[in-house]
């Protein structure tokens, strides 16, 4: 594979880096490798702000963002003229600019108040906004800055478009490591209740919703390949992470820097496909 180059800043990462954590629902925390270093975790964050706002938005989030899986790459705008800028998920990056508005439009300070939803999930101040990654990308953020313009011309995008794109930057600037990462996805892995906020954050219905676009639309065009290879709900990031849940059993992340041409880590999928395998046991 090959390490993300669109965003200079990530580009320099060493790609001999491999780390895992898993974690069980009593918080129990198997890691190995840099399990406990942290990277990028770009579109990863894209569940977290979608949880967000799912309770704020629900049913009317639904008329502005699709559920379908796009069949294409993650930065593709084609669709969105054909679906007159109604994006075809929330995980692609038109559906994850519109959640970013909703974000935005029902969050006061949605960077601080998102960074501290990360951390409770995690149960521990663990966040941190790479600044000079968020201002790598917002300096290459053209086709992300003319999706947001494409959004706001079919009337999707309700905030200034520099206000939520810098939002979403910074979003996918947060550095976290696998087994932060991991505890932030517990939740959806018990039926939305967090053992580290111990709280509930999505009810189990919405939970299962979230999982199911994460099994549906979380590897984009390559969804298929992870729900065939895999068989767990997912999410993937350029910098090489992916996060995943065996409802009722444990969450995971993986973290090794270098992708196949679909923006998904190469090392990452390979490793899940072997811990299903000899765990026997996946979604199906
Ligand atoms: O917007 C972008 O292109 C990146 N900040 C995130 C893309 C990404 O992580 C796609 N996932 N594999």
């Amino acid at each position: 594979g090959k390490v993300a180059d669109y965003i200079p800043e990530i580009a320099t990462v060493d790609p001999d880096q491999f780390g895992i954590a898993l974690v069980d629902l009593k918080g129990n925390v198997f890691g190995v490798g840099d399990h406990q270093k942290p990277f990028s975790i770009q579109s990863i964050s894209k569940v977290h702000t979608l949880t967000m706002v799912f309770k704020a938005f629900n049913s009317k989030l639904w008329t502005r963002v699709n559920v379908e899986p796009s069949g294409d790459p993650f930065n593709s705008i084609a669709q969105l003229e054909y679906e007159k800028g109604i994006p075809r998920n929330p995980f692609i990056n038109s559906g994850a600019l519109v959640i970013t508005d909703a974000l935005c439009s029902n969050f006061d300070d949605p960077l601080v108040q998102l960074t501290d939803f990360i951390n409770e999930l995690a149960g521990q101040t663990c966040v941190k906004i790479n600044q000079e990654v968020m201002r790598s990308e917002k300096n290459h953020g053209e086709r992300n800055t003319a999706m947001a313009y494409f959004l706001k011309s079919y009337k999707n995008f309700n905030n200034p478009i520099e206000e939520v794109l810098d939002v979403y930057f910074s979003q996918c600037a947060i550095e976290m490591s696998c087994v932060d990462l991991a505890r932030s996805f517990s939740f959806l892995a018990n039926d939305g209740y967090s053992i580290f906020a111990n709280r509930e954050i999505l009810t189990e219905s919405n939970a299962r919703r979230v999982n199911a676009l994460m099994l549906t639309c979380g590897f984009y065009d390559e969804a298929g390949e992870f729900a065939f290879r895999v068989g767990m709900p997912g999410k993937s990031g350029v910098g090489g992470g992916v996060a995943a849940v065996m409802p009722h059993k444990f969450s995971i992340a993986v973290w090794s820097p270098e992708l196949n041409e679909k923006g998904n880590s190469v090392k990452a999928i390979r490793a899940l496909e072997l811990l299903t395998d000899k765990l026997k046991f996946s979604l199906f």
